[in-house]
């Protein structure tokens, strides 16, 4: 039995990643329009990764025999100054999110609610490994210069991110 309170802010959390997927769209047109291809490739995965974290939350709801309720998805920015910008933003909006999976182990752990403790778990690895990831890239991207052949190599080394789809309870 998930609480009320619990299913609306794990709908909430639906909507968080879904504009995840959003801006993350956004960046890999933004990528695409100023002949990025690399980066352009590794934002649509991204994409797609925050199109499966909404999909594991929206399928948990209703594995309970709960409703989801979706929302309003936030229009993103459609432009950026450079790769970097894309990046330090991709940063700050994964804190958020990682700050967002907190509060909501949180309110489980309020609620006593172990399913919905366990569930989240997967969500702690994940954000460490997204965070991680922006760091990595932004330190790339600080080596490179930002720009010319430096540039060019990162969008090389982006081009390689291949979309893997979730398996099965995993
Ligand atoms: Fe689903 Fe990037 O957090």
């Amino acid at each position: 039995m998930i609480s009320k309170k619990m299913i609306e802010a794990l709908n909430e959390q639906i909507n968080k990643e879904m504009y995840s997927a959003y801006l993350y769209m956004a960046m890999s047109a933004h990528s695409t329009s100023t002949g990025l291809p690399g980066f352009a490739n590794w934002f649509m995965v991204q994409y797609k990764e925050e199109m499966d974290h909404a999909m594991r939350i929206y399928n948990y709801i209703n594995d309970h025999g709960e409703k989801v309720s979706l929302k309003a998805i936030e229009q993103p920015p459609s432009t950026f100054k450079d790769p970097m910008d894309m990046f330090q933003k991709t940063l700050k909006h994964e804190q958020f999110i990682t700050k967002s999976i907190n509060e909501l182990i949180n309110l489980a752990i309020k609620e006593k609610d172990h399913a919905t403790q366990i569930a989240l778990q997967w969500f702690v690895t994940e954000q460490i490994e997204e965070e991680g990831n922006d760091n990595d890239i932004i330190a790339k991207l600080e080596l490179a210069g930002g720009k010319g052949n430096g540039l060019f190599m990162v969008d090389k080394d982006l081009a390689t991110r291949i979309y893997t789809p979730p398996t099965a309870g995993g």
